[in-house]
């Protein structure tokens, strides 16, 4: 039996103006997905019979990555992550699939990370007809603080290039890391609002939004600042900084449409013992992430507001054999 696990993410400062080419800064999570994988007389998922079509990102990962001609394969998948929240479920199942895989055929083989990324952002390509970012694959993938811009950013350091054929033609990205300080004490708090977040729908409603008034052009422009300043205060460990950034940036995306009653509300409940709250991901629908010294209590007000809370520490290990 071949066993892996990919972390989710979550990201602090960025979304959707990481579209038009400004940086976006995204942390591994606790939280992930398990992939199981061994040899059988036929082909299974969680015991039922694996139809290609329904697992687009394990079949891409089988095909397409590995070439896989082997015997079949029982595959098992355990998730901890709220799927269509914005956390990377896909990102975490192919890049936890993808190390499951590469274990089964050749067990001595070191952990290849940024294989694996470059493969998970191709099947979640494959998976999103063209369009995806590698900030979901790479940070699960890498750990850590991941970020992704259309140029190198100051003070990160380099770890590789992604390019992509998109429908809109081609588009490429610099993936860098930076080291969050050891001994932080703070801690994320997911809430999910329990509503689906719709990606390409929020990102197609912003394009819409720069058509009709290209004086928001600006908040796309501020984000960009926000986050290269909340990613130097993150990088020197001032918490108040990374919180005054995140509420900023919050304002900012609310000023692109991207919010709901159900995300204001969760961010609502939990600003009063946060250091700084947002949506984060796409927005429409999904989840808000609350920074904070006091987890429980952050996770207890999502809960009573009616959000299911996750806790994490800031950037988790990325994806890793388990045996
Ligand atoms: O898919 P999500 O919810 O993690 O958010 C994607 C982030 C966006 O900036 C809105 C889109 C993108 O491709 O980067």
């Amino acid at each position: 039996m071949a066993r892996a696990f990919a972390p989710g993410k979550c990201i602090l400062f960025g979304e959707h103006a990481v579209v038009y080419g400004h940086p976006a800064v995204a942390v591994a999570i606790d939280a992930g997905v398990e992939v199981s994988i061994k040899e059988s007389t036929k082909w299974t998922i969680e015991g039922m019979d694996f139809d290609p079509i329904r697992h687009p990102h394990i079949t891409h990962i089988l095909r397409d990555a590995f070439n896989y001609d082997g015997a079949p394969l029982e595959i098992d998948v355990k998730s901890g992550l709220f799927s269509a929240a914005g956390l990377g479920s896909s990102a975490a199942i192919s890049n936890a699939m993808g190390a499951a895989l590469q274990f089964h055929i050749e067990p001595d083989l070191a952990i290849d990370r940024i294989g694996l990324a470059r493969m998970g952002h191709s099947a979640e390509a494959n998976a999103q007809k063209g369009r995806a970012s590698p900030t979901d694959t790479a940070t699960s993938a890498l750990g850590g603080c991941v970020v992704v811009s259309g140029e190198l950013v100051d003070g990160t350091k380099h770890i590789f290039d992604a390019t992509l054929d998109t429908p809109e033609g081609e588009r490429s990205w610099s993936i860098s890391k930076t080291t969050i300080p050891d001994g932080l004490d703070a801690w994320i708090v997911l809430g999910f609002t329990g509503i689906g977040s719709p990606t390409g729908r929020m990102v197609a409603g912003v394009a819409s939004l720069l058509d009709a008034d290209p004086s928001k052009e600006k908040e796309m422009e501020a984000i960009g600042k926000i986050t290269h300043a909340g990613l130097a205060a993150l990088s020197a460990g001032n918490l108040e900084g990374v919180g005054i950034a995140m509420d900023t940036c919050h304002e900012k995306l609310k000023s692109l449409q991207v919010s709901s009653p159900e995300l204001e509300h969760l961010i609502n409940a939990a600003r009063p013992h946060s250091l700084g709250v947002k949506l984060t991901g796409a927005g429409g629908g999904g989840c808000m992430v609350a920074l904070t010294r006091d987890p429980r209590r952050v996770a207890e007000a999502i809960e009573i507001a009616g959000g299911k809370p996750l806790i994490s520490k800031l950037g988790a290990e990325g994806v890793r054999i388990l045996s």
